[in-house]
């Protein structure tokens, strides 16, 4: 038996293949009534006003980045411990990212070392970030108390990357909701898929309403083709809406299966030198993976026994910073990211685990430790 690190979508229901039928005989392929359903059933289940379905989250933070106004020039700080389509953006618009570290109790941005910096700055008078990029690392939401306090006092425009974190909560409010915008990712590896997509929400209309502009290659109204600016041809197809409106039908059941999935790792591998990914106690993450950093372990050698085992496992994120990419970039580090880098592991986490496979998976950690 091979454990997958996420089964590939696993089934494919009769609910996802009735919609996107509905959408194929519609012959409303490209667009559709799928794509307001779609929209709407995100609004409804994060409690956002206004939800906008792209091709992928990478397009949506590229487009938040436009519509708050983020150009050449300006300074952005995101989350090193991340992926590179959080942050492949900034780039995109011109502008210069900062990396910020994490801390250990949530493994997401270090609030501490961003508000060092935002001091730092306010008194040098470098040059302050026009918006900040947080990402809710593995399904964990970050510290929004900390984070949101200090966007608001420094007039910071907060992002949130929720591509990994649909299903997740801090203190009962959904992740991608507490900034002026948030994305989700619907790639084909997070916990509900649309075979790739994503959706750029924010409370303000006028937000959602120019992306909506920009994602349509910035028409103008009129009945020819005029066009005022430069947009970007993101939309997101009906079909693809339609797959993913079914599959959202069933993400609290599978955000329960991966914390339990989360937790039967935890009752036999929890302890020196296993570190598990924690969680803020106000916090109510989705454990999208399961993230274990192995304390001066030789990680290489871990996957390398796991792979003959059959059980699939994953090096955590390679921080920003030390991407050759970035090797010029300014970074606030503390060690903490590339400890993770260094001695951490992703493990099988899909929902559809019994809590006998993961003990499994436990019984050969254990044995290789
Ligand atoms: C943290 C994070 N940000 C951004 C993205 C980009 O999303 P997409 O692949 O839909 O472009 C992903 C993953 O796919 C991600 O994991």
């Amino acid at each position: 038996m091979k454990y997958y690190l996420s089964e590939p979508c696993p089934t494919v229901s009769d609910l996802e293949k009735k919609y996107v039928l509905e959408a194929i005989e519609s012959n409303r392929v490209a667009t559709g009534k799928f794509n307001a359903l779609f929209e709407q059933s995100v609004r409804e289940l994060t409690g956002t006003q206004n939800a906008l379905a792209v091709v992928n989250g990478t397009s949506a933070l590229h487009l938040a980045l436009s519509v708050l106004g983020v150009n050449a020039g300006d300074v952005v700080f995101s989350s090193t411990f991340t992926f590179i389509g959080s942050v492949s953006p900034i780039i995109y618009v011109g502008a210069e990212p900062v990396f910020i570290d994490s801390d250990q109790a949530t493994w997401n941005m270090d609030p501490n070392l961003l508000e060092d910096e935002l001091k730092k700055r306010s008194k040098s008078g470098e040059k302050m970030p026009k918006a900040l990029i947080l990402t809710h690392i593995y399904g964990q939401p970050a510290d929004m108390e900390s984070i949101c306090l200090l966007c608001d006092k420094y007039g910071i425009a907060l992002i949130e990357d929720a591509a990994e974190s649909l299903g997740a909560t801090f203190d009962g409010k959904h992740t991608g909701t507490f900034g002026r915008m948030g994305v989700f990712s619907f790639n084909a590896n997070k916990i509900v898929t649309s075979g790739g997509g994503g959706m750029l929400v924010s409370d303000d209309s006028s937000l959602i309403d120019k992306a909506r502009f920009l994602a349509n290659q910035a028409k103008d109204k009129s009945d020819h083709f005029e066009h005022s600016e430069i947009g970007y041809n993101y939309r997101m197809s009906n079909i693809q809406c339609a797959y993913g409106y079914a599959q959202l039908q069933e993400i609290a059941e599978r955000v329960d299966g991966r914390r339990r999935v989360f937790e039967a790792y935890k009752r036999m591998v929890n302890q020196p030198p296993v570190t598990l990914m924690p969680e803020h106690e106000k916090a109510r993450g989705t454990r999208w993976l399961t993230a274990m950093c192995f304390e001066d372990e030789d990680r290489v050698g871990i996957k390398q026994y796991m792979d003959a085992e059959s059980i699939e496992t994953r090096p955590l994120w390679k921080p920003m910073h030390i991407q050759p990419v970035f090797k010029d970039a300014k970074a606030l580090v503390n060690g903490t990211s590339e400890k993770f880098f260094n001695y951490g592991l992703c493990f099988p986490s899909g929902h559809n685990l019994s809590d006998a496979d993961v003990e499994e998976i436990n019984k050969r950690i254990i044995r290789i430790l």
